[in-house]
């Protein structure tokens, strides 16, 4: 099924996803959304857009019914008002991670896609990847026994500068919500909501957290663990243990080439590359280690067979792990403008 895409946003993510729907059969990129013509006009030169389908504003992206489905690409702080955009306009969505800012504006936007029946997604690519895929097969069929514990860490030293959104309060800055949502999430996928949360960390001069780690526990008694930073370089990896063996997710976690299972005293490396051949230039490569299009491709085979969601990145788990997201950041003392709305 062929499916003619829109992007709302120019930054780095944006054009690793349009370098991923170049190289996907069937994905038509026809129209970029900018706060500013410009910029949209650069961007469109470079991924083919014809020129009267650049705009200079996201409400022109929208007004565009041209277009199955925008890809927000935009700071975490505008995905709830992007998203709720283009879905009134009638458009379907695949939307950053983190889905939204909190669990209200995140039960807004699905509950907007359901009673417009438009598409939705969070667009958390890591569970779309080989070596994800992989991991929830060997889960699933019991290779690794029951799971007890999940812990994964992301975390890179990163200059301060307040103006830069992972310091900014205003664009959701913080390490958590950028980075940590990656370990959460794959404690979601894999455990579930937790029943508790318990989180620690630091804030930087601007507010927002720089350091952290987010403890959560489960009824069936399994725990994980997630650490985040923006101040040290963490080993960025992710290790699932259970009751017969355990699997570790090499660096980066959110996007490994390789699973290693460890069960019965042997030892298996998985080589699942999460780039295609050729995914080396910029874009796709530089923003994220290629591999944009599984998720991608995952949105159009849901469409072309009638679903309005995901069954691997379902949209109730996402408002979940917004809750989970934001019961740590209420621990750790982090609040965003949007939160007194
Ligand atoms: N899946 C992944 O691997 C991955 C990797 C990186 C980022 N992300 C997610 O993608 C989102 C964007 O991240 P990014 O790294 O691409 O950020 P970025 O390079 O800063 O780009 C964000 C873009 O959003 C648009 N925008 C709209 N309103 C804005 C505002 N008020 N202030 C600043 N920019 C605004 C801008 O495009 P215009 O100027 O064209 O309007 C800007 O270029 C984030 O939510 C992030 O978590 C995902």
């Amino acid at each position: 099924m062929a499916l003619r895409w829109g992007i709302a946003g120019t930054g780095a993510i944006a054009r690793g996803f349009a370098d991923a729907l170049g190289r996907l059969p069937g994905a038509e990129l026809v129209a970029v959304g900018s706060r500013g013509r410009a910029t949209a006009d650069e961007f469109g030169e470079k991924y083919g857009i014809t020129p009267h389908r650049r705009y200079g504003s996201y409400e022109s992206l929208a007004a565009d019914d041209d277009i199955d489905i925008v890809y927000v690409a935009s700071p975490h702080s505008h995905h709830h008002e992007h998203t709720l955009l283009f879905l009134e306009s009638g458009h379907g969505v695949l939307c950053e991670k983190p889905f939204a800012l909190n669990a209200g504006q995140a039960a807004e936007m699905v509950a907007t896609a359901r009673a417009r029946g438009r598409f939705l997604m969070e667009a958390m690519w890591s569970r779309f990847l080989p070596a994800y895929v992989r991991l929830r097969e060997l889960v699933t069929a019991g290779e690794i026994g029951t799971v007890l514990s999940v812990e994964g860490d992301f975390g890179f030293r990163l200059p301060m500068d307040p103006t830069h959104r992972l310091f900014d309060p205003t664009l959701g800055g913080g390490a958590l919500l950028d980075l940590g949502v990656y370990p959460v999430s794959l404690a979601s996928m894999l455990l579930g909501e937790p029943s508790r949360v318990a989180a620690f960390g630091q804030l930087g001069e601007t507010g927002v957290d720089e350091h952290l780690a987010v403890v959560t526990s489960y009824d069936s008694g399994a725990f994980a663990v997630a650490k985040a930073s923006l101040r040290a370089n963490l080993a960025c990896a992710g290790r699932v243990t259970g009751t017969a063996g355990s699997m570790e997710l090499p660096a980066f976690m959110h996007c490994p080439d390789e699973l290693v299972v460890q069960r019965a005293g042997t030892t298996e490396r998985l080589h699942l590359p999460a780039a295609r051949d050729g995914d080396g230039g910029d874009g796709a490569a530089e923003t994220a280690g290629g591999g944009l299009h599984h998720q991608a491709r995952h949105v159009h085979e849901r469409l072309s067979s009638g679903h309005l969601d995901s069954d691997v990145m379902p949209l109730d788990e996402t408002v979940a792990i917004m809750r989970t997201l934001d019961a740590a950041r209420a621990q750790l003392g982090v609040r965003y403008p949007a939160d007194n709305a």
